[in-house]
């Protein structure tokens, strides 16, 4: 059977109209360094927004897209949600930003999370993941008096030299310190100690070894970086009896996870408590806000404090992010908010089930709650090594036919989809419906392998 080459779906997205797309990427590129903010944002066409509102994108070409991207997952009830836009709104209306002292707001927003989230007794506030995991690998080296970090290959915690390192690696990088960065300080990443997920005997090992100079561990419970790789209990209790063994801190990053998966986190699912957690993107339904939380003992380290731990920021508990994070937890505090979000997930995974069993793909509907992804391959996924017999061209062509009818997932190999709120019942069947159409044609003339 003849293989189509992947790139063929991604080249049908240009049926759409996108001129004027085109044209306003072609001033952003003058002026902004490859046309986008972030570099995960370049897009192939480039896509310009005009409107997010609900469950729905539109472009400055007028092109809608039902969006399952979420903006990497803060958007968790809808775009521009009313309760949301009318606390910022109005909160815009009282305080802007003063710079000292404190607001109500914050002291409100602190308290929703010491009484949902299980390790927090105090909590500070920031405005990127990235500082609030930079923040947590620094108290715990204050506290410890020690240098050395383990984290896991596939976890991604933000853009620092700190911990960028050994995210998606390719192959020949694995088992190796792979920094994601020119200019990362070697001196700084050397102090990282890399580990498989999942792998219970090599973090005994490791902490056998260098226990006494470890200051940290931290991880995504849900490795939503590399898609959706879920924990082993076993593994989840080894590292909180190991951290507790060795006086290490044990740090879950939540940021993707916190609120995504329910008002506790997933250590609330997984029943482990953490000593600090970090937290982000869905507390706030897109606003810039994030947040370190954990013992008393620990967060009185910091400077804020009693303590000599730095912590600064000028827009941090930002008033407007404040409102957002309140009006946001408020409704995921509604009885049956989790229910449907699961349900919508369930719905979708069952139906590409079906679908990959109907065209007999070797593929693996994976995801938690509302985060879902389809791999190709065969299972099991337990580490980021299984995630090297995912077919790349395939993960990318689907995604990308997806797109290509109006569903936006984002075509780049890994990367999941969320649901939010505002997604109904229907518009995941029309999304199977659709997803049928691409496995067909995928089924027909599959993508070639190992394209990334
Ligand atoms: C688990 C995790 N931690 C930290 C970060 C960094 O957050 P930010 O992009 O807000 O700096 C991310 C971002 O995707 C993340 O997924």
């Amino acid at each position: 059977m003849d293989r189509e080459p992947g790139y063929q779906l991604i080249r049908l997205m240009t049926s759409r109209s996108n001129t004027k797309s085109a044209a306003a990427f072609s001033r952003a590129n003058t002026v902004i360094p490859g046309g986008v903010n972030t570099s995960l944002r370049r897009m192939n066409p480039p896509i310009v927004w005009a409107r997010a509102e609900g469950a729905y994108l539109t472009d400055v070409d007028g092109n809608q897209y039902l969006d399952y991207h979420a903006a990497f997952g803060p958007i968790i009830l809808g775009h521009a949600n009313p309760a949301v836009a009318n606390a910022v709104a109005t909160q815009q209306r009282e305080i802007d930003l003063v710079g000292v002292g404190s607001t109500e707001l914050e002291i409100s927003a602190a308290e929703k999370i010491v009484e949902h989230v299980p390790c927090a007794e105090q909590v500070l506030f920031c405005t990127s993941g990235s500082e609030a995991t930079y923040h947590a690998v620094r108290l715990a080296r204050a506290t410890t008096g020690r240098r050395k970090i383990v984290k896991f290959q596939g976890c991604y915690h933000g853009w620092h030299d700190y911990l960028l390192l050994n995210v998606v690696s390719q192959p020949e990088a694995v088992g190796q310190h792979d920094p994601l960065s020119a200019g990362s300080l070697s001196s700084t990443l050397e102090e990282v100690l890399v580990l498989d997920f999942n792998d219970v005997a090599a973090l005994e090992d490791l902490m056998a070894r260098h226990g006494e100079e470890v200051a940290g561990l931290i991880f995504e419970l849900v490795p939503h970086a590399i898609g959706c790789v879920l924990p082993e209990a076993s593994f989840l209790q080894a590292l909180r009896r190991l951290a507790t063994q060795y006086e290490a801190i044990l740090i879950f990053d939540e940021v993707v996870t916190g609120f995504r998966h329910g008002l506790g986190g997933y250590q609330a699912i997984a029943d482990v408590t953490p000593d600090l957690t970090t937290l982000g993107k869905s507390m706030a339904n897109g606003y810039p806000c994030a947040a370190i939380a954990g013992q008393r003992r620990l967060m009185e380290q910091f400077n804020t404090a009693t303590g000599d731990v730095f912590f600064s920021g000028t827009y941090n508990a930002h008033p407007l992010a404040m409102a957002a994070c309140l009006a946001t937890i408020e409704q995921m505090e509604n009885p049956g908010f989790y229910e449907h979000l699961y349900a919508l997930g369930d719905q979708m995974r069952s139906g590409m089930q079906d679908l990959v069993t109907r065209h007999e793909l070797d593929a693996i509907p994976a995801g938690f709650g509302s985060v879902f992804v389809t791999y190709f391959m065969d299972p099991p996924v337990r580490t980021y090594g299984d995630l090297m017999r995912n077919d790349a061209a395939m993960y990318q062509a689907f995604h990308a036919g997806m797109l290509d009818r109006g569903f936006f997932m984002l075509p780049l190999n890994l990367k999941r989809n969320h649901l939010m709120a505002a997604h109904t019942a229907e518009d995941v069947d029309r999304t199977l419906n659709a997803a049928d159409d691409v496995l067909r044609q995928l089924s027909k003339s599959p993508a070639p392998a190992g394209q990334d």
